[in-house]
């Protein structure tokens, strides 16, 4: 449970989290029907700093445009309102969950004119995966597919996606892993995680799945692809058979949550020779650096909040 304490941005104000309350039958509670985004803030030595901020807001909006959800803010607005509610609760660091929803309490799927509400919300977060973060996770190659665009937007972060989500990091819990990667619907090709792209290490070089491959364009990998390119490792962005997640050298996930984690079992195959391999860590440390503003060459990602 979120403490009481925090406050959250709801509609314009920020207000505390207790009195943030909507109908039991809200449309997007029922329905699915709202879309999000997930920001950090990390610890920097001159006050927190929020990383890519107009890229996460950036996506947000395209989020709402791509689910007919009226866009009541700009993007200024919703970076400002993100600022704020660091702020408000005065958090080193934290996770940042804007959520635009239908704030209706009709029963019916039709949403369209509804009324829409946005909140945004900061919360504190550790590694995602715990220990994982740094000893790596095993995975599950997942029985359930990646939704693809014939069925819904994959370049959407809407929630209704992530049934798709659950569903596989269920089934790979339960058969006693701690995530689950999923193949394309499309063509059976390497996707993401439930809430990370992958990345692949073979013959020193990084391996991505490509855009076709039904992937949420992640800002995360966006970011590794850049610190890759600027260490000099190479980077291929293809289509991903699945046998190369057993033969690959080193596997990782990135993410907003997970940030950079290492994979280092896949199936009951151990990655590698099983232990977080020096490709993976040498892009997670600088990465680290870079997310708490060590690393003065990145500083145009960071917003600082003070
Ligand atoms: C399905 C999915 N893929 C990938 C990612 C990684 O994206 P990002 O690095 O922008 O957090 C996320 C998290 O937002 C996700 O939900």
């Amino acid at each position: 449970m979120q403490s009481p304490k925090l406050k959250v941005w709801l509609d314009g104000k920020i207000i505390p989290y207790p009195k943030a309350r909507v109908p039991i039958l809200t449309h997007s509670l029922q329905y699915g029907s709202g879309v999000f985004e997930g920001i950090r803030a990390y610890e920097a030595e001159d006050g927190p700093v929020i990383f890519r901020l107009q890229d996460h807001m950036k996506r947000f909006l395209s989020s709402m445009k791509i689910y007919f959800i009226e866009q009541k803010y700009s993007q200024k607005q919703l970076e400002k309102a993100v600022i704020d509610v660091v702020k408000a609760n005065k958090l080193s660091s934290c996770y940042i969950r804007p959520f635009a929803f239908y704030n209706t309490d009709e029963i019916g799927v039709g949403a369209y004119g509804k009324p829409v509400s946005i909140f945004i919300a900061a919360i504190p977060l550790g590694a995602y995966y715990g220990k994982g973060k740094d000893q790596g996770i095993r995975c599950k190659v997942s029985s359930w597919r990646r939704i693809n665009s014939d069925i819904l937007p994959v370049e959407a972060k809407g929630s209704g996606n992530y049934l798709n989500s659950i569903m596989a990091n269920y089934e790979a819990k339960d058969s006693g892993f701690e995530e689950a990667i999923l193949l394309s619907a499309s063509e059976g090709y390497v996707a993401e995680g439930t809430a990370e792209n992958i990345f692949l290490v073979e013959k020193n070089a990084l391996v991505t799945p490509d855009k076709g491959s039904d992937i949420l364009l992640g800002v995360t990998r966006d970011s590794v692809m850049e610190i890759a390119d600027d260490l000099g490792i190479g980077i291929d962005e293809r289509q991903v058979h699945k046998e190369e997640l057993y033969s690959a050298d080193e596997v990782f996930f990135t993410g907003t949550a997970a940030e950079i984690t290492p994979v280092v079992n896949i199936d009951g195959i151990k990655v590698g020779n099983g232990k977080p391999g020096a490709i993976t860590k040498k892009i997670a440390k600088k990465f680290d650096d870079v997310v708490h503003g060590r690393d003065h060459e990145y500083r145009n990602w960071l917003t600082y909040v003070k």
